[in-house]
């Protein structure tokens, strides 16, 4: 590995904009890191699809940053972090951080050996990657997965709050409160903008408080980690966001600023091929 230049951008990328929920706490945690964003919003959503084809996406996307000279990649997909993790880190020359490892972790602590839920793509749940994650950090938790496809239209309709998804999570959340779960991560880039209403109906419907784990917040947390025990900080300066696209969808803005959490104002929007 050649010396790393701490003053490159990080790399960061997601199946499409749900992943700006990792960029958002990179930014809160990191305020000095240039971000590189890449959405694949052309063949979003990758959770439905074969482990095959988001390898293949995902070679494709780490390629398009690797190209931009990013000094450490972020995998802001579940998704891909359950299945192309390993490919990455064998393929690439630079650190590759991805979110199943951090939230696992954060998952673990938060449920010191009670069983731990999760929800996510139905693909990220085929895989088992939260359950081999888990079992790494302490194989006496056991983890209860649940596929939430649902919540990822919802969240980009911008319903994350009233009735539609409040039934729909109470439909997914039943069975782990039934398991006994002792924490829930949420192993999918648009569950967190749910987290509030999620954490409530965790609450109603098993009559106690269960910790609900970002596992954005945890990735943020442990590539502040990485960077201080790697000596690969930026020097202080104005942080800088630039988002990279596949498709420019409509309503992109109002999409991305609800992930992102402020308006795009001021950001560079570039739409390229992959
Ligand atoms: N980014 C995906 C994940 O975190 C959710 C959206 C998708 O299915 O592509 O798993």
């Amino acid at each position: 590995m050649s010396a790393i230049d701490v003053t490159a951008p990080i790399g960061v990328f997601d199946s499409g904009l749900g992943g700006l929920t990792v960029a958002r706490a990179i930014a809160d945690a990191l305020p000095n890191e240039h971000l590189v964003y890449l959405g694949d919003t052309a063949r979003v959503p990758y959770g439905t699809r074969s482990a095959h084809t988001v390898i293949r996406y995902a070679r494709s996307c780490a390629a398009k940053l690797i190209e931009r000279r990013v000094k450490l990649l972020v995998v802001a997909c579940n998704t891909v972090s359950a299945v192309a993790i390993d490919m990455l880190r064998v393929e690439l020359d630079i650190p590759v951080l991805g979110v199943i490892e951090p939230g696992a972790r954060a998952g673990v602590a938060a449920s010191g050996t009670g069983r731990l839920g999760v929800i996510a793509t139905a693909g990220t749940v085929a895989s088992g990657a939260y359950v081999r994650a888990v079992a790494a950090e302490n194989s006496r938790v056991e983890v209860v997965a649940q596929a939430a496809p649902l919540l990822v239209p919802l969240v980009e309709e911008g319903w994350t709050t009233g009735e539609v998804p409040r039934l729909a999570a109470r439909r997914y959340l039943t069975p782990m409160v039934e398991a006994d779960i002792k924490a829930l991560v949420l192993g999918c880039t648009h569950y967190p903008l749910l987290a509030s209403m999620i954490t409530t109906e965790l609450e109603e419907l098993a009559g106690r408080s269960i910790p609900v784990v970002d596992s954005a917040r945890a990735t943020a947390d442990e590539l502040s980690a990485i960077l201080e025990e790697r000596a690969l900080g930026a020097p202080e300066r104005p942080a800088e966001l630039s988002l990279l696209v596949t498709d420019l969808p409509e309503r992109f803005a109002d999409s991305a600023s609800r992930f992102l959490g402020h308006s795009l104002e001021g950001l560079s929007v570039e739409a390229v091929d992959l």
